[in-house]
């Protein structure tokens, strides 16, 4: 065999030899470190990382990332259902991101849960949701987390008061229980228009040091003061009112969209849904106006347009209990000036439809925390939010933006 024959097998060998020595010190590293910390001590990135636990079969517990979720209503159910589901990974079927910044699904883990109703206060979480109108797909295993009271506040309304039940219980201390479960993220799913007592638990979780995801369309994330109080206090704050995987508000903006782009002028149009559930009768009765701005210049202002726009809630249908059917309208003007008329019906269920947004936000926002990143984060915000700090931009852009965010890539 030639010298150079030689040479060539070494190196190979060495190649091997290396990688495998590599692979040995990042896997040990792992055990007792954060991903993050081991990305920037061996110079890696997160997908590296994730390739080498794959080649060597290793079976590490994954980072776990503690949530706390107040309000375990619809969107909590799907959300706690959504981690239980996707648990044996032979199914992705619905996610946007299987994995996602290096964390699957099913490593968030819901450590603490408030509610104000007697029907779920006390209970198990796996019990609790079951207290919904969103029906459970399979059971849910006991999760050894009870629901505790929280601070009624404005989270009841007089129409509300029959569906809900409020407990005559005193709330408990929610900063020492967010401290005691270690919480990294509050997840608020209070109610439509609960403004009180969504800034009551934006400001627990300020003084118990968690980052703050806020789904509701109460101003947190685009108010100036708050966005404040979390960067002095070095935690990440994402919101406000969260964006549906595939609702009305999406399929409105990327049909006129289609239709500007072909050259269509868009003279008029309308996304009007209605819906079931405590979250639709929250909506007629507090905050219909707000969310209808929200809905309305997210879509105007993500395209530009001039047009008159109006999307919101219109009705509050009891049978229809977790559903929601979007009527969407939309008249423009082709060649010629001859009109073009689009009547369009969808039907989806409220609380899977946050859900996989949420799943992909709460990783995001354990990056957040992971890299230090404080106040209100534009880069998730705008991602899974229809009314983000900075204003609205086009999906695409959002994606590109939170991919960058993800790995550490400073967006222009
Ligand atoms: N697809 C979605 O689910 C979606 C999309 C956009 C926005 N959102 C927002 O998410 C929020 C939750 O939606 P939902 O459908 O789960 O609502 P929901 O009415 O089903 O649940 C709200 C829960 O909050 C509880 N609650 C009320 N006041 C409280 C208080 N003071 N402290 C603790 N708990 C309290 C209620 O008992 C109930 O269990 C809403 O603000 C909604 O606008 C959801």
């Amino acid at each position: 065999m030639s010298v150079t024959h030689n040479l060539f097998f070494l190196s190979i060998f060495n190649f091997y030899v290396a990688k495998k020595f590599l692979d040995d010190e990042i896997l040990r590293y792992l055990e007792t470190h954060t991903y993050d910390q081991t990305m920037v001590f061996f110079s890696v990135s997160r997908m590296s990382i994730a390739r080498i636990r794959k080649r060597n079969k290793v079976k590490i517990m994954p980072e776990k990332i503690r949530v706390a979720i107040v309000g375990i209503g619809n969107a909590a159910s799907a959300l706690i259902q959504g981690i239980e589901y996707y648990k044996s990974r032979s199914n992705n079927i619905g996610l946007l991101h299987p994995t996602f910044a290096g964390y699957h699904i099913s490593d968030i883990e819901i450590v603490c849960a408030f509610d104000i109703s007697i029907k779920k206060v006390g209970k198990d979480l796996s019990e609790a949701i079951s207290e919904n109108d969103l029906e459970l797909i399979g059971k849910v295993p006991n999760l050894d987390v009870k629901v505790q009271m929280g601070n009624i506040l404005d989270g009841v309304i007089d129409q509300t008061r029959k569906l809900i039940e409020p407990a005559e219980i005193k709330s408990i201390d929610i900063v020492n229980e967010l401290k005691i479960s270690e919480v990294e993220i509050v997840l608020c799913l209070l109610p439509s228009g609960a403004d009180e007592a969504v800034k009551f638990y934006a400001e627990q979780s300020i003084q118990a040091e968690c980052a703050f995801i806020n789904a509701t369309p109460t101003a947190i994330a685009v108010d100036k003061k708050f966005s404040r109080k979390f960067h002095d206090s070095g935690l990440p704050l994402i919101g406000d009112d969260l964006q549906d995987q595939f609702g009305a508000t999406i399929v409105h903006k990327q049909i006129l969209r289609q239709m500007i782009n072909q050259g269509v002028e868009i003279k008029e149009s309308y996304a009007l849904d209605v819906g079931g559930g405590a979250e639709s009768l929250n909506t007629i009765h507090r905050s219909r106006g707000i969310k209808r701005e929200i809905k309305s210049k997210s879509v105007k202002s993500s395209l530009n347009l001039k047009a008159p726009i109006v999307a919101g809630t219109s009705d509050y249908v009891p049978h229809m209990k977790n559903s929601r059917n979007s009527m969407l309208w939309i008249v423009g003007n082709g060649f010629l000036g001859s009109e073009i008329i689009l009547d369009l019906k969808i039907q989806t269920k409220d609380g899977p439809n946050g859900g996989a947004v949420l799943a992909d936000v709460i990783r995001a926002t354990k990056i957040a925390l992971h890299q230090g990143s404080s106040g209100a984060i534009d880069e998730i915000s705008s991602y899974g939010f229809k009314n983000p700090p900075k204003g609205t931009i086009s999906i695409e852009k959002a994606q590109k933006n939170l991919a960058n965010f993800v790995l550490g890539i400073k967006n222009q």
